[in-house]
């Protein structure tokens, strides 16, 4: 089925104008919708700490019940917005879960629309896996099974319906998943809500009365305000000791540029699929949407002092071309406030030199080389993979079980796309012919793919086939995922 041409008002004034002539009259990009919000914010408020929720052991699996509802918000003081989340108006529990376990999770929809449920990063058969084929009808209750096989790591939970994963995301649906392992991790800080902590970093923009403004554009869509667990630039009482944050861009579209108001080292320990090797310092950490890190920050004798997490958004200017900054890409924003108050005992934590081992998967381990081309034109098509727009009755690629591959993915488009490949989680081999950076030689589902970037990462495609149910791989700025950039792989 082809879907319907869009043109958005972005397309519109590309294609009639032109962007020099747009330029001669002042048309600097994103700004363009950036409207001045004059609202009084709820800021400075705690931060909140999404719930722990560990499930039930019944005859030994563990049973989750998720529902997904309606509620509200006040991201505005005073004007509470209709917000949607699970088991609660906005965002969800963190369901941790532990390596090897048995989970059933239980998935009820009172949204009042058909949904689904994925579960980003996870690898388990396709039927369970929450895609385009798992809609969850209005009223109906959808029960995924499956075994946690990935290493301990951050992982999350959104919806997944074909077409309407941006706005239901940014509506307010969206959960972390942790899974631990007890008896390989080092020794980390892990005290959820006390020195490890989740923080969802999204952005969303508001009306006068206070109710979220989202209108779909096919470019991705970027809110006015940064939010950290569904507050505006919150405040945490952290102990001044080792600190382990869980950081999640949840955003629909945005590129977030991490650092502290002081400049200092902090070091990443995980990407997206579990733990490097060691830890990385960095003083920067970019990511784009989907993608996690978990990151360790030092606060020993800091008591009584005070830091900002900051996102520092494009300082160099080389992560957008010009056009395609807001407001908000052209200034570092504070994100969150730290207050560093008394350590705990597990202040004598240190930071392990070794984390663990990976398995170097091989290029010559390798049986195939895909291709895939990103791609994105304002005119026509739109958002495409090998010039194709996302269509469920056609498979895109067919993978033999317990193949390695290796996937070129090129992005000769203006516009960056973080890349994710469900079932599976990929090493980076190269960008543009270099060797990933430090931070990036981890385990992987989604990669940020520049502008005239080429990404090669190779992949094992085990355990799981299924003749029909197909896995799926896209962009995960929403806007463009929705808008076609999606493909679809069997596994058999
Ligand atoms: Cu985070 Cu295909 O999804
Ligand atoms: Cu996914
Ligand atoms: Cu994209």
């Amino acid at each position: 089925m082809p879907k319907t041409f869009r043109i958005s008002r972005r397309n519109l004034l590309k294609a009639s104008v032109g962007a020099t002539a747009i330029l001669a009259v002042g048309y600097t990009g994103y700004k363009w919708f950036d409207q001045p919000v004059i609202l009084d914010l709820n800021i400075k408020q705690p931060l909140s700490i999404p719930p722990l929720y560990a499930g039930d052991i019944v005859d030994g699996k563990v049973f989750f019940d998720l529902t997904m509802q309606k509620g509200s918000h006040e991201f505005v003081v005073g004007k509470p917005a209709k917000t949607q989340g699970y088991n609660g108006g906005l965002l969800g529990p963190t369901l941790v879960m532990n390596k090897d376990d048995e989970v059933v999770i239980n998935v009820t929809n009172r949204l009042g629309v058909a949904t689904t449920t994925h579960w980003h990063g996870l690898h388990i058969p396709s039927d369970q896996d929450g895609g385009p084929y798992q809609v969850i009808e209005d009223g109906a209750t959808w029960q995924a099974q499956f075994k946690i096989m990935n290493e301990a790591a951050t992982f999350f939970y959104h919806p997944h319906l074909l077409d309407k994963t941006a706005e239901q995301l940014y509506s307010g649906l969206a959960g972390l998943l942790i899974v631990r392992d007890p008896k390989n991790e080092p020794k980390l800080p892990n005290e959820y809500g006390v020195d490890d902590i989740p923080l969802i970093i999204q952005d969303k923009s508001f009306n006068e009365d206070g109710s979220l403004a989202y209108e779909f554009d096919d470019i991705g869509v970027k809110g006015n305000h940064l939010l950290v667990n569904g507050l505006v630039t919150p405040v945490f009482e952290a102990p001044a000791q080792l600190v382990r944050f869980r950081l999640l861009n949840g955003s629909n579209a945005r590129l977030f540029n991490f650092g502290f108001s002081d400049n200092r080292k902090f070091y990443q320990i995980a990407t997206d699929g579990g733990l490097l090797e060691k830890p990385v310092a960095l003083t920067r950490l970019v990511l784009s949407s989907a993608e996690r890190a978990e990151i360790i920050v030092d606060f020993s004798d800091q008591q009584n002092s005070q830091v900002e997490l900051i996102n520092y958004a494009d300082e160099t200017s080389d992560l957008h071309p010009f056009w395609m900054r807001d407001a908000l890409d052209e200034k570092a924003s504070s994100l969150l406030t730290i207050n560093l108050g008394a350590p705990t005992e597990s202040a004598t934590i240190k930071l392990p030199e070794k984390l663990t081992t990976i398995n170097k998967l091989e290029e010559k381990q390798a049986v195939k080389t895909r291709k895939l081309e990103l791609g994105f034109s304002f005119i026509g098509s739109n958002a495409t993979i090998n010039g194709l727009e996302m269509d469920m009755e056609r498979i895109d690629q067919t993978i033999n079980l317990g193949d390695t591959e290796i996937w070129e993915i090129s992005n000769a488009s203006d516009l960056l796309h973080p890349f994710h490949i469900h079932d599976i989680q990929f090493q980076i081999l190269s960008r543009n012919g270099n060797p990933p950076s430090e931070n990036e030689r981890g385990w992987k589902d989604t990669v940020l793919v520049m502008s005239q970037e080429t990404v090669r990462i190779i992949a094992k495609f085990e355990d799981f086939s299924d003749p029909k149910i197909p896995y799926m791989y896209h962009c995960h700025i929403l806007e463009h995922e929705d808008g076609g950039m999606m493909g679809q792989f069997l596994v058999i």
